[in-house]
């Protein structure tokens, strides 16, 4: 993809670098436009150094406009598959959402017809003002993507929300909105639930299990990518993929009421996440002290998240539940299959601690016909194409 990468005055320009090696590295071309107030926070010379293409407006030592400005701007406004501002200060967000152009970059977001991007990046007062939310709305209506800043430490020494949301997400959100629109789900509302849950003995200790939930973010990336609209409930601390909205849940009971919150506008769930079965009986406010005596953990159960849901489901609602068996794994998948009345159960081989991670993986689709032809093995991001795939195949030949 060609890429322009629009650098503003803002602290988190030095950001910009590592985005711009980040999308080099990813097989991209990037030119880089400073504005005169993002040259003083980084050179010319690192961008283009990283990028291995000139750098573009302003620049201390040759002044803001190059020797054909009006082409100029022009060709690289044609150039652009898509255009991304990162950092965005509140000033260009004001001048593109009210089409002022003044220097180059302005000028280019004006001209082009590439897909625009922001990751705006400010002091939480400046972030929170109405006028740069007002900016922002009308730039969301122009059909521009914005890729909200996080909360933390900011330079300004305040904490809060207007911190630069991490380059990976930046970088994902900017293949995402210039890349060609795949249709396959368009429009269809998935429900998807990742990452382990947790469940606190004491303020120190937690009972949970080895899963990290990249396969169900996968799965999300996937879903989203073929243009579904989904809903995340994760668990652990995964990443959070850009263009999901995600909802973060810490014990089975709050993934439990995360989704039920969620079940009655979706029409399909994915269940990917690996719920603790147990909790304890007892949760004590204070960390708990050696003691002289033999220790015994009582153990209660935990809600059935993917039961509770199959239950509540009306008809015209699909459910896919995963098992992670480390024996009999066919056997145990379809009495599961059965039991809670799913419409699909991916079968994991979990033997050896298989499975878990980043590796790749082996899923085997077990439906009421039984046993379907394993996707895999694949990296997870692969796999879970594969899964969207088989299954929006399942979709479209299903009956309304
Ligand atoms: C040290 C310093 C840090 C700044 N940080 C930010 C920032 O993080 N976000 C922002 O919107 N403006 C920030 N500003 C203000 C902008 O640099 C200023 O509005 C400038 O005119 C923006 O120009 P540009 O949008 O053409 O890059 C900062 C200014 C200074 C001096």
């Amino acid at each position: 993809m060609q890429i322009i990468l629009g650098v503003t005055g803002g602290v988190a320009a030095y950001k910009s670098a590592e985005l711009a090696r980040l999308l080099v590295n990813l097989g991209h071309r990037v030119r880089c436009i400073l504005t005169e107030a993002g040259a003083r926070f980084i050179t010319p010379l690192t961008l283009t150094s990283l990028t291995g293409e000139p750098c573009y407006g302003a620049n201390p030592d040759q002044g803001e406009w190059r020797a054909k400005p009006s082409i100029e701007h022009v060709e690289l406004a044609r150039w652009a598959e898509v255009v991304a501002v990162v950092p965005a200060t509140a000033d260009i967000l004001g001048k593109a959402a009210n089409g002022l152009a003044n220097d180059l970059l302005s000028t280019v977001l004006l001209a082009t017809r590439a897909p625009v991007l922001w990751a705006p990046a400010m002091n939480t007062g400046m972030w929170e003002h109405p006028a740069v939310q007002a900016n922002l709305a009308r730039l969301r209506s122009f059909g521009h993507a914005v890729v909200d800043p996080g909360e933390g430490f900011l330079a300004c020494g305040e904490e809060g929300s207007g911190k630069l949301a991490e380059v990976a997400v930046i970088a994902e959100a900017i293949q995402m909105h210039g890349a060609p629109k795949q249709q396959t789900l368009s429009g269809r509302r998935v429900l998807i639930t990742a990452g382990p849950t947790q469940e606190d003995l004491d303020p120190v200790r937690t009972l949970t299990n080895r899963s990290t939930g990249t396969m169900g973010i996968e799965l999300a990336r996937a879903f989203r990518n073929a243009g579904a609209r989904v809903q995340l409930v994760l668990g652990g601390d995964g990443p959070a993929p850009w263009g999901v909205e995600t909802t973060r849940v810490r014990s089975a009971q709050q993934m439990l009421e995360a989704c039920l919150a969620r079940w009655a506008d979706a029409e399909g769930l994915v269940a990917a996440a690996a719920v603790a079965d147990q909790k304890p009986e007892r949760q004590s406010p204070e960390k708990v002290k050696k003691g002289d005596e033999p220790e015994t953990l009582v153990l209660l159960r935990t809600p059935d998240i993917l039961a509770q849901l199959a239950a509540a489901r009306r008809s015209d609602q699909w459910v896919i539940g995963f098992a992670a068996e480390s024996q009999n794994h066919l056997k145990n998948a379809t009495a599961k299959l059965n039991k809670k009345g799913l419409d699909a159960v991916l079968v994991n081989d979990v033997q050896n601690g298989r499975g878990f991670g980043a590796q790749a993986n082996t899923l085997t689709p077990i439906t009421a016909q039984g046993a379907h032809p394993p996707l895999g093995p694949l990296p997870k991001d692969r796999l879970a194409l594969a899964v969207v795939n088989w299954w929006a195949q399942r979709l479209e030949a299903r009956p309304d």
